[in-house]
């Protein structure tokens, strides 16, 4: 077999005279250029003998270069597990903690190509705690392989990889059934895995192709084996080289494509740019801007080589319109006979990839295409027991945890279901805080009652109905400790504005908690809950014209961010009463914390539950220097001065 060959210098493609070399790497250089790309992913666990087959198929497609090459040789002879021979397994698990430890950790990506083709290999890992990794390499892949050992047959980590590159949008399977030395070769052997695999597979969403093989021996890998004469299907370089790109496919689908940006560089110039991410365009063509619905036909397809006379999927390109319709970042255009959904709330499938679980009701950021908007889970329908695709009961997703759940956006987007377009119907949800993405989602559907229920157009506004009472609304939102003075406040606040005739109210939530919300404790997710109702209430109010005043602890930043983002620019104010946990402590006016310590009472703020305190609030009151009399005025003239309590407005 190959282990013994003298490995070639690929690395140099001509070695002569030097204008015939520049010749050559000219020539290598195009066609390596003009060559198609598969983008594929591995996944088997550690005794399957993943690494040892990537290993082959680049050792034999000649990409190593004769310093790797030695290292590994010498690398081979200190650690590997095979003698003498070379461990093809070194080549992948590159790290030295990984080698130590023996698996392979977080993605790979290895290049290497053929005269066909171009490949990369996403190679992930197999334990469960590893979803997030397989994730990522599984969302852009278009073939995966899924590592079998002919001795063991299916496991239940075989379903669990082939479920989600299905649910990833992987069409292409190959079943690498692998150590068939160690089987004998035997086609009963894997006549069985196969019709095992057929049966469990048969409601997922991609074809599969199975091949015998053996990494370690070479078998069917690069060239056909004569171990498996019973055999006639494809072996695996060669189905690689030739199976369908899901580019291909997308160029029959309708026109997709996410402005990036617009370049205007002069008055004369507007072009939107982005990637294609389906259909074919042409100039001429008819289109239409999403999600407004407005119509252009494209005028020129420009790159940095010259204008195109059609775009194709994963092209970059500008576009431009014959007449003066404008589109921003974020929009979608598409072909105007056969346009993208519009929707704001969706049925979607996620994969929680974060320590700090979805908790229902907090605002995200969701990435969709080039559009960013802010994005709250309404509910958890239901989460997935991967390896036995059963449905269990859930109200939260915790790290790895696939889950179908309704997601509201706010505003609607452009969109297609992700089975159609993974570009256009796959996101991904980022903390607003950290900046971390948290999870990647694919929408199954736009939720029919979004598209149903619309604005009521009231006769009688909020700008009406603030002129007749003569003040501008708004909302005091006050956060601090429990004992920290909120309600002593906020109550001096109310006094004085109703004093001098203002319209208010006060939502306090010791009180709150006692109708509106008395389902609620104070778990995490009942707090985002208690918050996200509060807000809610509020924006009703200033609706109605009122000066609304809220006094809740509101512990954490993404929710009291999210009741901003409910109400209009300049409508929330947030006032932070800051006192120390001590000072806060030793007044104890309800005996809580005293219980709380003595472990009476869970999920006490500032004790065994966290608080974010603001880090830009509107008005910030030292609560140990002044007091509450002195507060409430320093509050009262904030909003005086900025012309809230105007006679006129
Ligand atoms: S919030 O965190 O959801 O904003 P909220 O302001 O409504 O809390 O309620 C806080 C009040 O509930 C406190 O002032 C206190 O009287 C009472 N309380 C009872 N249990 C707790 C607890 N575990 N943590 C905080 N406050 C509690």
């Amino acid at each position: 077999m190959s282990t013994t060959k003298t490995p070639p210098a690929a690395g140099n493609p001509a070695t002569t005279s030097a204008a015939a070399a520049a010749a050559t790497l000219n020539e290598y250089v195009h066609r390596h250029e003009t060559k198609s790309q598969l983008r594929f992913l591995t996944c088997g666990s550690v005794d399957d003998g993943k690494s040892t087959l990537i290993g082959r198929l680049l050792w034999e497609t000649k990409v190593l270069f004769e310093d790797q090459l030695a290292v590994l040789e010498a690398d081979s002879k200190k650690v590997g597990t095979r003698g003498e021979k070379i461990d093809y397994a070194l080549l992948l698990d590159g790290l030295a903690a990984e080698r130590e430890q023996g698996i392979t950790i977080d993605v790979a990506y290895r290049f290497f190509s053929t005269d066909k083709r171009k490949f990369i290999v996403a190679d992930t890992p197999g334990h469960e705690q590893y979803t997030r990794n397989m994730v990522t390499g599984a969302s852009t892949a278009d073939l995966a392989v899924i590592l079998i050992d002919a001795r063991k047959g299916v496991l239940v980590q075989t379903r669990r990889h082939s479920y989600i590159c299905s649910l990833l949008g992987i069409r292409h399977i190959v079943l690498a059934v692998n150590k068939m030395d160690l089987v004998g070769y035997s086609q009963e052997v894997f006549d069985r895995i196969v019709g095992e695999y057929r049966e469990f597979s048969k409601n997922l969403n991609f074809e599969f192709t199975p091949i015998p093989l053996s990494g370690v021996e070479g078998d069917n890998i690069i060239a056909r084996s004569v171990n498996s004469p019973w055999y006639n299907g494809p072996i695996l370089l060669e189905h690689l080289e030739t199976v369908e790109l899901d580019e291909n496919r997308l160029r029959g689908e309708a026109f997709r494509f996410p402005v990036q940006w617009v370049n205007r560089p002069d008055l004369h110039f507007r072009g939107f740019a982005g990637t294609v991410a389906a259909g074919v365009i042409k100039p001429g063509d008819k289109v239409r801007i999403q999600p407004s619905g407005r119509e252009a036909v494209i005028g020129r397809i420009v790159t940095a080589d010259g204008d195109l006379a059609e775009a194709v999927p994963n092209q970059s390109v500008t576009l431009t319109f014959t007449t003066e319709e404008d589109a921003s970042r974020g929009d979608v255009i598409s072909a105007a006979d056969s346009p993208a959904e519009v929707a704001s709330q969706f049925k979607a499938t996620i994969v929680w990839m974060n320590e700090d679980p979805l908790h229902v009701g907090r605002q995200y950021l969701l990435k969709l295409g080039t559009r960013t908007t802010p994005a709250t889970v309404m509910r958890v329908d239901h989460k997935l027991k991967i390896d036995t695709m059963e449905h269990l009961a859930a109200t939260h997703l915790e790290l790895n945890e696939i889950g179908d759940v309704k997601l509201d956006l706010g505003r609607a987007v452009a969109f297609d279901p992700y089975t159609v377009n993974r570009d256009t119907g796959g996101f991904i949800l980022i903390d607003k805080l950290t900046n971390n993405t948290v999870a990647a989602g694919m929408i199954q559907h736009a939720l029919r009652r979004s598209q149903n229920v619309h604005w009521q157009a009231l006769a009688v506004n909020k700008a009406a109905r603030s002129e007749t009472m003569r003040q501008r609304p708004c909302v005091l939102w006050f956060t601090g400790l429990s004992g920290s003075g909120k309600s002593t406040i906020s109550n001096l606040v109310e006094k004085r504005l109703h004093a001098e005739g203002r319209h208010t109210y006060l939502l306090d939530g010791d009180n709150v908690r006692h109708g509106l919300n008395k389902d609620l404790g104070f778990t995490e997710a009942d707090r985002i809950e208690n918050i996200r109702r509060i807000a809610e209430v509020s924006k009703l109010m200033v609706d109605a014209g009122l000066i609304v005043i809220t006094s809740f602890i509101s512990p954490f930043q993404a929710d009291r961010a999210a009741a901003r983002g409910v109400l209009e620019p300049g409508e929330f104010l947030e006032i932070f009463i800051d006192v120390p946990l001590s000072v806060a402590e030793s007044r104890d006016p309800k005996g809580l914390y005293k219980k709380a310590r003595k472990g009476e009472l869970k999920n006490f703020t500032g004790i065994d539950s966290p608080y974010e305190a603001p880090t830009s609030p509107e008005i910030r009151i030292d609560g140990t220097k002044i007091t509450p009399e002195e507060a409430a005025e320093q509050i009262y003239a904030y909003l005086n001065e900025r012309g809230m309590l105007g006679g006129s407005l």
